[in-house]
């Protein structure tokens, strides 16, 4: 589980705990894992729980994670989830900025699924959920420039692991929320933007990954929790691409600005 220390990787170590999994979590920031690992043991029926701190900006931390999880048994389940947005236009930030979130938002996923999944094809069992966003399935902003072509290719590599796994046990899921009541927003500075948003924009974590656990078991390729969610993204298929475009670009412009502005 990678993004454990909060938010909807939180809620999904907790969800699994629930359930009687052991887990490796990790993260950036070691006292949050420690933590809920505390917690977790103290509420589970003798789960065990491996932590790990790591910064998946650098491009040897999945190595660590791996060697991590493979002394605390077989992985069964990967939820690659960690993330964040990177407010402002393209240029506004420098490439050391692009290519850690490039890291830790796509390579870390491709990375850790490309290590785990031949094992779990070859005991026949694997859910693999890629946490995405509505943001992968409608069209590209302006400002988060890196953000919805991130989430746009989490979304078509589930698809193509999903289809090269048919048959093998192992489901492959690309979770697509939309806003959801974590501490992304608070940590990309836009809190105080989308609190305008109206209510019924936003859900809390527990269903979203409620949903999500159900859907990898039953094999659904693309979840899209919530029913806010889903008409954003009916509505974004059903539109001709250059209005769903010029839809996406009236509402970035009110939602995710420039930094300098
Ligand atoms: N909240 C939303 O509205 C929303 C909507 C759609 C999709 N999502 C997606 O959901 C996923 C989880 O986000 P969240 O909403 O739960 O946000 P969150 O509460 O801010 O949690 C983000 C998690 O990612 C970890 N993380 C961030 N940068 C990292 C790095 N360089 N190395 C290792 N771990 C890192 C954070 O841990 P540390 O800081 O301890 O490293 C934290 O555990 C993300 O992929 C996000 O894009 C969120």
């Amino acid at each position: 589980m990678t993004g454990a220390s909060a938010g909807i990787g939180a809620t999904f170590a907790r969800a699994l705990a629930g359930k009687g999994a052991n887990l490796v979590l990790t993260a950036r920031r070691a006292d949050r894992l420690t933590a809920l690992s505390d917690e977790l043991r103290a509420a589970g029926d003798g789960i065990n729980v491996t932590t790990v701190s790591a910064d998946l900006g650098d491009p040897n931390a999945p190595d660590a994670i791996l060697a991590a999880a493979a002394d605390a048994g077989p992985v069964d389940i990967l939820v690659n989830n960690a993330g964040y947005g990177l407010p402002g236009f393209f240029t506004e930030s420098g490439w050391a900025d692009h290519r850690e979130f490039l890291e830790v938002m796509v390579t870390s996923y491709v990375r850790l699924t490309h290590a785990l999944l031949p094992a779990m094809v070859e005991r026949g069992f694997g859910r693999i959920i890629q946490v995405s966003s509505v943001a992968g399935l409608t069209p590209g902003s302006a400002g988060h420039t890196l953000y919805g072509p991130a989430k746009a290719f989490l979304v078509s590599f589930a698809q193509s692991i999903a289809a090269e796994c048919e048959g093998t046990g192992v489901h492959s899921t690309a979770l697509c929320p939309g806003f959801t009541y974590t501490e992304f927003h608070d940590v990309n500075g836009t809190r105080k933007l989308v609190s305008l948003l109206p209510k019924r924009m936003f859900m809390a974590a527990e269903p979203v990954v409620e949903g999500a656990i159900e859907a990898v078991d039953r094999g659904h390729v693309v979840y899209v929790p919530g029913a806010w969610n889903k008409f954003v993204v009916g509505v974004a298929k059903a539109l001709p691409r250059p209005w769903a475009a010029q839809m996406m670009k009236e509402q970035s412009a009110k939602f995710r600005r420039r930094k300098s502005a």
